[in-house]
């Protein structure tokens, strides 16, 4: 077999991680490859490794079976190695072409001639179904189409190997099945793409051969043809893997969670919630379904009192905890399965232990008249480790030194223990591994039974689908539909998180 790129034996450090430990990724011409592994498993670092961004302590790379040295990103480049990275860097106030040809190599003495530029650009678009209008704004287009702009740019510079890294996360249904169709056509012109992945899914429909990692280490390459979602799944994790969400119908009581015409603004000033509604009852789990970017992360802060809103209501048990400061609102009865579990949801150089107690220190037993008792603290938090099955050494471990996995734990561990009215989970999987997955939503579902109100937010369909009893569908600030899992598929809901109302419903 003829390898198009070969790395051989990759070893990357950084101080005090092996991000790369001896892994071997070969692909062949017209190849769709997946790089699939957890979250922080290596794969990221070994793309920049391949596209020059980083120097290898070990190893070797071919390029059509000669070794190359690949300095930097222009080397790689000239190798006709391109790159589409998981946050895109484009220009928003520049065209797509400008875009595209900014940074490439100009032609007559150092000028570029924009007209003749659009023109090539508009016929790759067209040439490989990419279906981008080479003079608009990158502001005005959608995420789905800046991605396309940026496989356009590798082509334009000439590459034959294209590496996408996670390009599914910020996609539609819709728009991963376009995307599923340009990666086709753009192997049967005989390009090379490196897909990563964490999605199994993914990795059976489109792609030829797979390539694991686990915890920066190369575990093998299989034949897509030949394995199954759940060997690619153990091979991920090490271990095997079930993949069912046990769930009994919702008994639903009184509204819990009220939220009228709210309205949030971003960092910069933008309007991101623009008059909300959401109502989450006792008992059951609303789902909130969108594409990343549709004012969730500003909802939840708004919810939980990370940020201000501009106007509206929100009110938990028919008391308002509209602008509550953080404390307040926690001690009103909301528990955050945040986000970003390292901003918001532990402090990484403190012990696991005093990580647990961190939203009541400050109350008996852990605390009397300002004294902290570390005695309770390390009691309780010994007790908090064996029941959420966090993996830890002891309770004095930093935090830090947890997997993602057990970090988790120790959040909802903590949020889950102060027994909310309303918890508020959000991407609460993320990056995890199947085995941390199946623990969350089972503890998502055990809260739903004890009465309490769950609001899950999740740009992740699947959990979506088998964890919501409700889903709001929010798109440009909004919950523009609500609809019954039962009820629904992928495709209905790929529509409404794009905007279009159902069309099987007429309206939504
Ligand atoms: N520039 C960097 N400096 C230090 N550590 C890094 C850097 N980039 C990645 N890492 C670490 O290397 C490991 C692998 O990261 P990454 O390649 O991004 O994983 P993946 O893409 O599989 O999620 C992680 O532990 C991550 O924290
Ligand atoms: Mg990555």
């Amino acid at each position: 077999m003829d390898y198009v790129i070969e790395m051989l034996n990759i070893r990357k450090e950084f101080p005090g991680i092996v991000a790369n430990d001896d892994v071997t990724l070969q692909v062949g011409k017209g190849e769709i490859h997946a790089l699939l592994g957890e979250n922080g498993a290596g794969k990221s670092t070994l793309m920049n490794v391949l596209f020059g961004l980083y120097k290898p302590e070990k190893g070797s790379i071919k390029v059509h079976g000669k070794e190359v040295n690949i300095e930097d990103p222009n080397v790689a480049n000239r190798l006709g190695i391109g790159m589409v990275h998981q946050h895109f860097m484009l220009v928003d106030t520049f065209t797509v072409t400008e875009n595209i040809v900014l940074g490439s190599e100009p032609s007559k003495a150092g000028t570029v001639d924009i007209k003749a530029a659009e023109k090539e650009v508009q016929a790759l678009s067209e040439k490989y179904g990419l279906n981008v209008d080479a003079t608009a704004k990158i502001r005005d287009i959608s995420v789905g189409m800046q991605q396309r702009v940026e496989i356009l740019k590798t082509l334009y510079r000439g590459a034959e190997i294209l590496i996408l890294d996670e390009p599914t996360a910020v996609l539609t249904p819709q728009e991963i099945k376009e995307l599923t169709q340009i990666m086709r056509d753009l192997v049967k012109e005989g390009k090379s793409i490196i897909l990563i992945t964490h999605k199994l899914k993914e990795i059976m429909q489109i792609c030829d051969k797979c390539t694991i990692i686990r915890k920066g280490k190369g575990i093998g390459t299989v034949d897509v043809s030949e394995t199954n979602p759940t060997e690619l799944a153990s091979l991920m994790v090490g271990r095997e893997v079930t993949f069912k969400t046990d769930k009994t119908p919702a008994s639903p009581g009184e509204t819990a969670l009220n939220v009228k015409n709210l309205k949030v603004k971003d960092f910069r000033g933008v309007e991101m919630v623009k008059g909300l509604n959401l109502d989450v009852r006792k008992g059951e789990i609303v789902g909130v379904a969108g594409v990343d970017g549709n004012g969730q992360v500003e909802l939840v802060e708004a919810l939980t009192g990370l940020k201000k809103s501009s106007s509206g209501e929100i009110s938990l048990n028919n008391r308002s905890i509209y602008n509550l400061e953080p404390r307040k609102v926690t001690e009103s009865g909301v528990a955050h399965i945040p986000q970003d579990r390292h901003k918001h949801g532990l402090l990484l150089d403190f012990p696991i232990g005093e990580n647990l107690v961190m939203q009541n220190y400050y109350m008996e037993p852990n605390s009397k008249r300002g004294v902290l008792n570390f005695k309770k603290i390390y009691e309780k938090a010994r007790s908090l480790i064996e029941e959420y099955d966090v993996r830890t050494p002891n309770a004095y471990t930093q935090a830090r030194s947890l997997s993602g996995g057990n970090q988790q734990k120790a959040i909802i561990a903590r949020e889950v223990d102060r027994s909310p009215d309303l918890l508020i989970a959000a991407q609460p999987t993320r990056g995890l591994d199947v085995g941390a997955i199946e623990f969350i939503h089972s503890k998502l579902i055990e809260e739903r039974d004890k009465g309490r109100a769950v609001l899950l937010v999740s740009f992740e369909l699947d959990e979506i689908m088998n964890v919501s009893d409700r889903i709001a569908v929010m798109f440009d600030g909004q919950i523009i539909a609500e609809v019954k899992p039962e009820e629904t598929d992928e495709q209905e809901l790929g529509l409404l998180m794009a905007g279009r109302k159902s069309e099987k419903r007429g309206e939504a």
